[in-house]
Formats: structure tokens, C-alpha cells, sequence
């Protein structure tokens, strides 16, 4: 006798919502809810917690700040780690721009210099003095050196930390994602952008989320137009997102950037209808998504920087600072 067994119905992913226990099961068999896959989502999600819990990034030793050279020109927090307000403009003049192409110019250099090192086993400080050392050779100052008490010279955020990550002693794994922050000051201007990177073999759910949220930045970009509200951007970003159940994160936004790291000017990566400001021509801001594979929630670590996914599901993002240009947008942070 042949008895066919059916595949244990634990091994599906439940959809991010799930149906009430009356109601239909979200498979498509038919039956009730409680009746169908309710009993196997329970012991999937506490299995798969538990295998996060147990896989989370753990912080590492943090090394001493890096040094720049006397002859490299800082920004006004470099000393004392509070930003002055500056102007708060947003649009800049041809002479701003000049400026600010070589700064963004010289963050995409460094980016594709230090992202040719990750690779297994190399430690995110590692990349830290890599970056560093690539900044300070191009003249510039590593934007993120003592911003707002800051200790390093970028950003290293692995797996479930959404962004700000500290770099630190952690080798990185086989199968690890790796987001890059950098910016550098340079003429007087800052350029900001982020990758995120595959470290050796990673599986297909990581690396579906890295590609769909590269495509949120290139889609949040096409939505930059003059005299179009700021909040476009949000909604192609998460109109793409939402396809695949991910989560927009909302508690970071990209900015307006210049003189200034951050300007007042917020641009979230969600649709918020208060982000009504029009876009105007020599604008300059970032846009930076951060997508999560599950909820859109995010906690923070007790070393009040290194921002984590509430579910511990792993997150991505990618960031350009970009120009409004008379009919949508240049992207600045590319190699010239
Ligand atoms: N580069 C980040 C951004 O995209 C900001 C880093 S601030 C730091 O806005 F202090 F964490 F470096
Ligand atoms: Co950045
Ligand atoms: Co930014």
C-alpha cells in the first residue's frame, strides 16, 4: 500500500498578515484558518525566531577613532561632534554645485574601493581603515568621523541592522549582507551614498531583498521631478516594496545635503502626505531606502547608534545624493 504523506505544511512561509482563525486560509485550500496552516505558521515563526535569535549580529570591540591628517579641512563637528545649523538652503548655486560633484564624486570612489575588499572573514574595522585611508588620500574628511559623537569613519550594517551600524571586530560570515555607508567631505561640500553588499554565497530571500531594494532607489529617483511633491518618491518606493510583502522602514528618512551633513529637509522612503514640499531645480538631497524583509519596525541597540530590524529579519538599502535637474534628476555620488 502507498501511503502519500503530505509535505508538512510548517515548511511555508506565512504571508506577513495572517487571517483570523474563521476565516479562509490564506493557501487557497478553502477551509478555515484554524483548521488549515494556523497550527503550522505558530511553530514556523517560533522556530524561525528562534534561529534568528540565536544568528544575530553580536556587537564587537569598537578600535580607537582614526586620525586626519592636520592638513585635511574639517567639518565644523570634527572637534567638538555638534553640527552648527547651517543656512538650511537647500538648492545650490553653479559655484556649490562644482564643489559638491567632486565631494559626491570622491564617496563613489571610496565605495567602489572598499567594497572590493568585503569579502568572508575580513572584519567590518578592517573596511573602516580602508575607507578611511581612501578618503584621507583623496583630501577628504570621512563625514561620519565624530558626527554627533559618531566613533568611526563610516557605517557597517550587517544582516538585521538597518543602518548606522559601528564598525568593529566582527569577521564577516559566509553568507552575510554588508551595507557600506560612506560620505566625505571634501571642498567644502559632503557626499553621501550606501551599497549593500553580498558577502561569498548568501541564499535567494537575501538576495531577492538586496536586488528589489536597489530597484527602490532607481524608482525613487525616476519619481524626482520640479514642481512635483517630495512625497512621490515615498510612494514608488513603497508601491515596489509592498509587491513583496516588505517593509518600508520609516524612523529613518533620506535629507537635504550640502555645506551640511543633514539638513532639515526630509525625504522618507514611505508615502506621508505631510512631505508636500515641492522639488525644486538644484535641490540636493539623498534618498536611501532601507527595505526589511519583514516588518517595518526597528529597534536600536544600547550604544544608541546601530539601528536593527524589530523581527530580526534581515534589511538592505542603498542611497544616492542627488541633484533636481530641469526636468528630473542627476545622480551625483557616481566615479568621474
Ligand atoms: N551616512 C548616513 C546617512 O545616510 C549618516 C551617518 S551619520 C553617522 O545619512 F553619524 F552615523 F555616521
Ligand atoms: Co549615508
Ligand atoms: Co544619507
Amino acid at each position: 500500500m502507498n501511503v502519500i504523506t503530505p509535505a508538512p505544511k510548517a515548511l511555508l512561509r506565512p504571508p506577513p498578515v495572517l487571517p483570523r482563525p474563521n476565516e479562509p486560509c490564506w493557501c487557497g485550500s478553502s477551509e478555515k484558518y484554524k483548521k488549515c496552516h494556523k497550527e503550522a505558521d505558530g511553530v514556523f515563526l517560533r522556530e524561525e525566531r528562534v534561529r534568528l535569535e540565536k544568528n544575530r549580529v553580536m556587537p564587537g570591540v569598537v578600535s580607537p577613532m582614526r586620525e586626519v591628517p592636520l592638513s585635511i579641512r574639517r567639518p565644523d563637528y570634527a572637534a567638538t561632534g555638534t553640527p552648527a545649523r547651517g543656512d538650511g538652503s537647500n538648492v545650490r548655486t553653479a559655484e556649490e554645485l562644482v564643489r559638491m560633484r567632486r565631494a559626491c564624486a570622491a564617496a563613489a570612489r571610496v565605495m567602489r574601493i572598499t567594497g572590493e575588499a568585503v569579502k568572508p572573514g575580513i572584519t567590518t574595522d578592517a573596511l573602516d581603515a580602508i575607507a578611511h585611508d581612501a578618503t584621507c588620500a583623496l583630501g577628504g574628511y570621512p563625514s561620519p568621523l565624530n558626527y554627533r559623537g559618531f566613533p568611526k569613519s563610516i557605517c557597517t550594517s550587517v544582516n538585521e541592522v538597518i543602518c548606522h551600524g559601528i564598525p568593529d571586530s566582527r569577521p564577516l560570515q559566509n553568507g552575510d549582507i554588508v551595507n557600506l555607508d560612506i560620505t566625505v567631505y571634501l571642498d567644502g561640500m559632503h557626499g553621501d551614498c550606501n551599497a549593500t553588499f553580498l558577502v561569498g554565497e548568501v541564499d535567494e530571500e537575501s538576495k531577492q531583498l538586496v536586488r528589489v531594494t536597489r530597484e527602490c532607489l532607481e524608482l525613487g529617483i525616476a519619481a524626482v521631478k520640479p514642481g512635483r511633491p517630495l512625497n512621490d518618491i515615498g510612494r514608488a518606493i513603497e508601491q515596489h516594496a509592498d509587491k513583496y510583502g516588505y517593509g518600508v522602514v520609516r524612523s529613518y528618512c533620506g535629507h537635504g545635503i550640502g555645506s551640511v551633513f543633514h539638513t532639515p529637509l526630509q525625504v522618507p522612503h514611505y508615502y506621508d502626505a505631510r512631505a508636500n514640499e515641492k522639488m525644486v531645480e538644484g535641490m540636493t538631497f539623498t534618498i536611501e531606502p532601507m527595505i526589511n524583509a519583514g516588518s517595518h519596525e526597528d529597534a536600536l541597540w544600547p550604544d544608541d547608534w546601530t539601528a536593527v530590524t524589530k523581527d530580526l529579519r534581515r534589511s538592505a538599502q542603498f542611497e544616492h545624493t542627488i541633484l533636481v535637474t530641469k526636468d528630473g534628476a542627476e545622480v551625483l555620488t557616481v566615479e568621474r
